[in-house]
């Protein structure tokens, strides 16, 4: 699986061990940066290239950080076809992909340590949408809700 990843100065020390740890795990991990540790950058910069990269299906899933992970979600939820979750059990990490088709998952670099944010993007990505009619059919009223818009 093709993943991307991205954060901004909240989250970049997280993004390093993340992508060095699902490397090692098999994944490919593609970084939308920030490169360098910039105190101050801004989470939009990093994220809605993710965002739009997991839009046009150039990479399966994606994983935003910011301090909180909320900048991250708000950023992420503004492009069509991506549905972010700001993950903080395991519980809504697999759960999120299989009734909500989550395609991104955020964390928050200063609230969730390096064990637990590995463990939720595990699962996240070993997770899969259940595709039932009343899954499918919410998602739906959310794609003609980006149409109208
Ligand atoms: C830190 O600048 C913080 O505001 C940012 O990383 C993020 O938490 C925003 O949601």
């Amino acid at each position: 699986m093709r993943i991307g990843i991205a954060a901004d100065h909240g989250g970049f020390d997280l993004k390093l061990q993340l992508s060095e740890a699902l490397k090692a795990k098999g994944y490919e991990v593609k970084d939308f940066g920030a490169y360098t540790l910039v105190e101050g950058d801004d989470y939009p910069d990093f994220v809605i290239p993710l965002a739009e990269a997991v839009s046009k299906g150039e990479v399966n899933r994606g994983i935003a950080i910011c301090g909180s992970g909320v900048g991250a979600c708000i950023a992420a939820n503004k492009v069509p076809n991506v549905r972010a979750g700001l993950i903080g059990d395991s519980y809504s990490a697999h759960q999120g992909v299989e009734d909500d088709n989550m395609n991104m998952l955020c964390l928050g670099g200063r609230v969730t340590g390096y064990a637990l944010s590995l463990e939720l993007a595990q699962i996240f990505l070993s997770a899969n949408f259940n595709e039932t009619e009343r899954f499918k059919r919410r998602l739906e009223k959310i794609t003609q809700l980006e149409k109208k818009y």
